[in-house]
């Protein structure tokens, strides 16, 4: 029986994540696959009254202990730098070395894109999760005086590029993609990119029938606006790929929809929708839900229920087809409205 750590956060975390866990006990009712939900109180409530962030028993507990982790969403302008957020959610990805960041971006209505032709955009985007600029490797010297030098190193590691790599390749594999693209930045930083073209090629070399080409991620960031179904699966570091997905959610109708999945295969795994908590517009009940529904999918789908993943993923593109939207989408729903729509198409399996 797979065990979910519910971690709502803040902001519309927490609302967002309501209509998740309606969804996801749709789902039980319709599908059985037993999982239980374990509601974790992490975020900067917790922060404010405890004074902890997260503990070294609950980063075992929630390592150890569970199957899967569901986040709403980390930030809160009452904790300046955002500690909790940092210590809590860059702490899951680091320690349990979730090095697949997988994020989907799937247009449902071209009236979503901003393009004028967007044509049918499917873009699996593989950023690796763990290695990068985000390591926080280097220091500073002299700093507040006009000598102040910052020193930011990008870390690339022969295991780290291999896994990512094969990470995209087999995904392409098992959703039948014919078509992997490295991004990078090879020419203007090279020792990254000789490595991570040398060791793209040999993953490639194991997938004979997967073609691959190459873009510089400034070309990339062009191309994916000019022509995005041109490309297929994306596997990229750390820092392009948080770019490019950004640019990529925006494309197919915004952030409120975009999921995503930091996964280490056969060890850990944390879903959440892509965007943060969204100080601006929480508690008003307005949020988009389905960047949470969908990461509830992608988890449902990991845990080995693909049917039910199905059923939660044809019952979003059904809200949206529907007009069952909210504000973000050029809908009047409200955040309940809209998950309780779901939830119940789930049920009926309309
Ligand atoms: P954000 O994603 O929270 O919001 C950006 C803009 O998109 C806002 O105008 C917001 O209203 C809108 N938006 C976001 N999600 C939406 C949804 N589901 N429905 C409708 N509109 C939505 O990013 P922002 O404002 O840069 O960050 C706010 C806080 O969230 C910060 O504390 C930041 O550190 C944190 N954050 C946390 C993330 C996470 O937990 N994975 C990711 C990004 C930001
Ligand atoms: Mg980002």
């Amino acid at each position: 029986m797979p065990r979910v750590a519910v971690i709502p956060g803040d902001g519309i975390g927490l609302e967002v994540m309501r209509e998740a866990v309606r969804v996801l006990e749709a789902v039980e009712s319709r599908f059985s696959p037993g999982c239980e939900l374990v509601h974790w109180d992490l975020g900067a409530d917790r922060f404010l009254r405890d004074g902890i962030t997260i503990t070294d028993e609950e980063f075992a507990s929630l390592s150890n202990d569970h199957d899967a982790i569901l986040l709403g969403a980390l930030g809160d302008p009452r904790v300046p730098g955002n500690q909790h957020a940092r210590d809590i959610l860059l702490g899951l990805r680091f320690r349990l070395d979730l090095y697949v960041n997988y994020r989907p971006a799937v247009l449902l209505d071209p009236a979503l894109s901003p393009l004028k032709a967007p044509g049918d955009i499917r873009l699996d985007i593989f950023r690796e999760n763990t290695e990068g600029v985000y390591v926080n490797l280097g220091g500073t010297f002299k700093e507040g005086t006009d000598r102040e030098t910052a020193i930011q190193e990008d870390l690339n590691t022969f295991t780290g590029v291999e896994r990512i790599c094969r990470a995209a390749f087999e995904h392409a594999v098992k959703r039948g993609r014919s078509r992997v693209t490295l991004v990078d930045k090879a020419n203007a930083m090279p020792a990254a990119g000789r490595l991570w073209r040398r060791v793209f090629a040999l993953v490639a070399s194991d997938f004979p029938d997967i073609d691959t080409d190459a873009m510089y991620v400034d070309a990339m960031a062009m191309d994916l606006v000019r022509r995005p179904t041109r490309y297929e699966v994306i596997v990229t570091g750390n820092l392009f790929g948080d770019i490019l997905s950004d640019l990529a959610a925006e494309l197919v109708g915004g952030l409120g929809a975009a999921a995503s999945a930091n996964v280490h295969p056969g060890r850990h795994a944390l879903f959440e929708p892509v965007h943060g908590s969204a100080p601006d517009i929480a508690g008003q009940g307005v949020a988009n839900p389905l960047g949470a529904i969908a990461s509830a999918a992608l988890m449902l789908d990991h845990l080995g229920h693909a049917e039910a993943a199905q059923a939660v993923e044809e019952a979003v593109v059904a809200a949206v087809d529907g007009g069952v939207r909210t504000a973000d989408m050029g809908g009047d729903r409200s955040t309940e409205q809209v998950g309780t729509w779901i939830a119940d198409r789930v049920l009926s399996g309309g």
